[in-house]
């Protein structure tokens, strides 16, 4: 009985730290440079694709599939769904709640990056807390003042035009962020609907701040099993 954990969150890295992983496999995207280590056998890379996907877990016997990646990691998490329900094993999405604004939260909210220049006037100063692998679909902000906060040490010059790059590993505290927001003249932040406490102190600088922030709604899930805690998934975990 061989399980796989689609990894490349703290979610993912917490349950593996509570599994068995005896006949664990753990799979991470390789977006990252150099991942810490997680506590059992990890393959990195993509699958290739659906039919990558189905070929590797008839290949490694794979007998259950947790897929604990990004809530924007939408293509993985529907080829995980999708493939798995055709060869009818046990699959289960481990997603941590999304963001909910506060009373003191000035949130916009937007489907696509596409529809943001509609809210963030010329000439403004952005924070992008969107990562890396996103960054060049931020070209229809130009004219605005961009800071992006990735996690590796760039390898290319910065994407657009007005924009520079801050290389920085979370967690951040609020007093950090409160900081660094000021220091820069921050006047907007852009972020995804991540959820989790770890990432939060930006979105707590922006309130205490009175920052506005554009927040990008998580994609659709497909239709599956859905978790919301380590605790959850660890007792699906054993049951199976
Ligand atoms: N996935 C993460 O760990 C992660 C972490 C932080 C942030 N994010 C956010 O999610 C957005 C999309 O990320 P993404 O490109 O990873 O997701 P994605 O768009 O769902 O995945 C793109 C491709 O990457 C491969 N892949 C993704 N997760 C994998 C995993 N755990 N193991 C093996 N292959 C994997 C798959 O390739 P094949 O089709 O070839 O199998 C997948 O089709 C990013 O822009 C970022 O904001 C993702």
């Amino acid at each position: 009985m061989t399980r796989l954990v689609l990894a490349g969150t703290s979610d993912a890295r917490l349950l593996l730290e509570r599994m068995d992983t005896t006949d664990v496999i753990a799979s991470l995207a390789g977006a990252t440079r150099a991942p810490a280590d997680l506590p059992c056998e990890t393959r990195i890379g993509g699958f290739g694709g659906a039919d990558g996907f189905r070929d590797y877990l008839q290949k490694a016997g794979i007998t259950a599939v947790i897929d604990a990646t990004h809530p924007f990691a939408a293509q993985m998490t529907h080829t995980a769904a999708t493939v798995c329900q055709s060869l009818d094993i046990p699959h289960m999405i481990l997603q941590r709640p999304e963001w909910v604004a506060g009373e003191t939260d000035d949130w916009r909210f937007v489907e696509r990056i596409d529809d943001i220049p509609n809210i963030i006037p010329q000439g403004a100063t952005v924070f992008l807390g969107t990562g890396r692998q996103t960054l060049d679909q931020f070209s229809c902000l130009k004219g605005r003042h961009l800071l992006a906060r990735v996690i590796d040490e760039p390898t290319k010059p910065f994407p657009h035009k007005d924009g520079s790059f801050l290389v920085g590993t979370p967690p951040f505290s609020i007093a950090e962020e409160v900081a660094l927001f000021k220091e820069r003249g921050i006047e907007w932040l852009v972020v995804k609907n991540a959820g989790g406490e770890k990432s939060k102190s930006k979105l707590d600088a922006a309130a205490q701040l009175g920052l506005p922030v554009v927040m990008i709604n998580r994609p659709k899930l497909p239709d599956a099993t859905v978790l919301g805690t380590v605790d959850e998934a660890l007792h699906w975990v054993q049951a199976l």
